[in-house]
């Protein structure tokens, strides 16, 4: 009998326990359920990017199809200073559409006048990297998008009083919710809509993509015609080396990292490791990635430290072969370019600057 009490008030306890357990499991779900990440993906009105001549098409994550709900939310957030400490910077400060998404400083300034350390590349045609940044620490557009907001020397801002900031604003809450369902501002949200703008800042159908592409054979001058020549002439210039054309495409880059020599003290010292920051791999010492030439003849000044003002000077400097040290690229050799040569190249360079697309600006109040 008094074996059967213990047995039954021992179930009893073990009922309890199970029950007590459930409740917490119950309100654990509760608690973070209603707490859960909001959603990150785009809703609204699917969008196609049609690149123009000249162009492949646009590689586009799984993830972050374009819509034109985060279009227009990530175009109001690339121009919007709240995204800094002080309100005054916005990413269009050192990328600003009137320099073709440079800053035409030789090294961006960042917050409270802050010299960085690069120069700000343009961010046309940003869509086919492979890799973002000189040194390529980036893996995508979306990644990117968040680390010049908390950057100390750029907007520095922490991601949480940035969301914050913007979630104070009702036209904001507003458009987050067309663009993701709901009101909540967050990071990832930023992250997305600022990569689906910068997709759509496109160059293509210049002079040379009409001569190349376009069979238009009278819209390149004959110096660029001699220009062209050399620029893919590997006993000549050599540049298509790295900066690749395709049959039916060119995007002026291999989405490599090569040491060309530029930033090299005359003692053979690299001031600045580059890629291998990133891999560690000593023959990456040095090296950047290589640019695009779109548009270069409105992006001066040139490198990724700001140091060659002109094309002219960016043509002197490879015709001397890049400074030397252990790490150049072996493409990289004195080459023979005679002064008509070098002016020749330059006008060639000068045919890419293409057509920038028309809604790309600040947006209006209405937009
Ligand atoms: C203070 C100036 C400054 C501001 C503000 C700034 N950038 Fe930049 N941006 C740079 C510089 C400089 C680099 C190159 C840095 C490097 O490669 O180490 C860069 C690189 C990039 C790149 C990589 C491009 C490439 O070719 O690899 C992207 C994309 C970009 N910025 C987008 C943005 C976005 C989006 C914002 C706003 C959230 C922004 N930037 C704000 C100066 C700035
Ligand atoms: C070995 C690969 C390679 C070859 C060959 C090469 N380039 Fe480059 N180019 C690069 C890299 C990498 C950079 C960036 C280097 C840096 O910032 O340190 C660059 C930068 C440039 C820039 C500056 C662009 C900007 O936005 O700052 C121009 C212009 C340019 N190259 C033109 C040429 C021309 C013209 C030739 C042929 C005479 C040529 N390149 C040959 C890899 C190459």
């Amino acid at each position: 009998m008094i074996q059967h009490r213990i047995e039954h008030s021992l179930m009893m306890e073990k009922g309890r326990r199970i029950l007590f357990v459930c409740i917490c499991f119950l309100a654990l779900l509760a608690v973070f359920g209603c707490k859960a990440k909001p959603s990150e993906t785009p809703l609204g009105t699917p969008v196609s990017v049609h690149p123009p001549l000249g162009l492949p098409a646009v590689p586009i994550p799984s993830d972050n199809p374009p819509t034109t709900e985060t279009i227009v939310l990530g175009r109001r957030l690339f121009y919007e200073p709240k995204l800094s400490k002080d309100d005054t910077l916005a990413c269009a400060a050192c990328h600003n559409p009137q320099h073709d998404f440079t800053d035409g400083q030789a090294l961006s300034k960042g917050f409270g006048g802050a010299i960085g350390v690069r120069n700000a590349p343009t961010l046309l045609n940003v869509a086919y990297q492979p890799l973002q940044f000189w040194d390529g620490r980036a893996l995508n557009l979306e990644q990117q998008a968040a680390s010049p907001i908390a950057d100390p020397i750029e907007m520095n801002q922490s991601h949480e009083v940035s969301v914050t900031k913007l979630a104070r604003d009702s036209v904001y809450r507003e458009m987050f919710q067309k663009a993701f369902g709901s009101e909540d501002v967050t990071l990832g949200r930023i992250e997305k809509s600022l990569a689906s703008f910068e997709r759509t800042l496109l160059s293509g159908n210049s002079a040379f993509d009409r001569f190349e592409y376009g069979g238009d054979k009278n819209v390149l001058t004959p110096a660029q015609v001699r220009g062209l020549a050399l620029f893919i002439n590997p006993q000549k210039g050599n540049c298509a080396a790295c900066h690749t054309l395709n049959p039916n495409y060119a995007l002026f880059t291999d989405g490599k990292f090569h040491n060309i020599g530029e930033g090299v003290a005359d003692d053979g010292t690299i001031k600045d490791p580059g890629r291998f920051h990133q891999t560690r791999i000593d023959s990456d010492r040095g090296a950047f990635k290589t640019p695009t030439l779109r548009n270069v003849a409105n992006t001066a000044p040139y490198m990724h430290d700001g140091n060659l003002k002109t094309l002219r000077s960016v043509v002197d400097f490879y015709a001397g072969g890049g400074n030397s040290n252990p790490y150049l690229d072996k493409e990289m050799k004195s080459i023979h370019l005679s002064g008509q040569d070098r002016s020749d190249l330059v006008e060639f360079l000068n045919s890419l600057t293409g057509e920038i697309p028309a809604n790309v600006g600040p947006p209006q109040k209405k937009e």
